[in-house]
């Protein structure tokens, strides 16, 4: 095994380590006992009421009735059970443990059908063209390989098949406001030396257990150039939160969705094969 090979199967255990001490969304739920149907309602009501309403829509959850649709990072298959609900035969696939666990124990306590795969996102154990759509949401970003991976939905979709993956933005007031400015330096971490890969990794990810999981981020182009295998590819802009704009959280809704729309931390890539 190469150096360059062992440094990354190290990365991905790692990887496995910190979401599994950290499943996705697990904070929101926190009032409730884990793995009960108060938590996991806790969780959906704070996804798609509080944090992202953007999402049940643009993510088209109810868009896929009859088709196969794969999960890449399924987490604790919060957006998975939207696509089950809304009629797609799914499959949820992560690297971690897990998160496989948390996510088929979910489905059986909402008695709704689903597949389960602990695999790495970079090298699907499915056969070319077996899925109509592939979804990703704020995982591929997380994965050294993010190329990889991208490859490896397009050749597990069908012609025609529809990839739909979020990535962090680049040119978002998260990463320019938050994370450069008032995490960098304000907060003094680039004046010490640190280089945004690691403010990144210290600050983007709420978790009650310090995690530090490799971050990138994407400007639209670069994430349609990711993407340039598809056919088509659009890409679109959600994700701010009022509370993020502190003194201006109260502009008026069309000035806040045009901000969303342009300056969110989301950039969600539709692609067709
Ligand atoms: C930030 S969470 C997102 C989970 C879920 N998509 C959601 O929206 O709640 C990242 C998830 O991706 C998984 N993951 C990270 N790298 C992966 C890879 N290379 N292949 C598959 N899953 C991966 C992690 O185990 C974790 O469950």
């Amino acid at each position: 095994m190469s150096e360059r090979d062992v440094a990354l199967k190290e990365e991905k255990q790692r990887a496995r380590e910190q979401w599994a001490q950290d499943p996705c969304g697990e904070f929101y739920g926190r009032e409730y006992e884990f793995g009960t149907r108060e938590f996991f309602d806790r969780v959906e009501r704070h996804r798609y009421e509080e944090y992202a309403p953007w999402m049940p829509e643009v993510m088209g959850f109810n868009d896929f009735k009859g088709a196969r649709l794969l999960e890449i990072g399924c987490g604790m298959g919060t957006d998975l059970l939207q696509f089950a609900r809304g009629g797609a035969k799914v499959t949820g696939a992560d690297l971690t443990p897990r998160s496989v666990e948390i996510s088929r124990a979910r489905f059986r306590l909402y008695e709704m059908p689903g597949e389960f795969v602990i695999t790495d996102g970079e090298r699907l154990p499915f056969a070319d063209k077996s899925f109509d759509v592939v979804y990703s949401n704020g995982v591929l970003h997380h994965t050294p390989g993010t190329d990889v991976a991208v490859a490896e939905a397009h050749r597990v979709l069908k012609p025609g098949g529809t990839a739909k993956v979020m990535l962090y933005h680049r040119n978002s007031l998260a990463y320019w406001g938050e994370l450069f400015f008032r995490r960098g330096i304000l907060g003094g971490e680039l004046l010490r030396g640190r280089s945004m890969q690691e403010v990144m990794s210290k600050w983007v990810e709420i978790s009650n257990a310090d995690a530090r999981p490799l971050v990138k981020v994407y400007s639209q182009r670069e994430a349609r150039t990711l993407f340039r295998m598809f056919r088509e590819v659009k890409t679109e802009v959600e994700q701010i939160t009022r509370p993020e704009l502190r003194l201006f959280k109260n502009i008026p809704e069309s000035l806040f969705l045009r901000l969303r729309r342009t300056l969110g931390w989301n950039v969600i890539i539709t692609a067709r094969k």
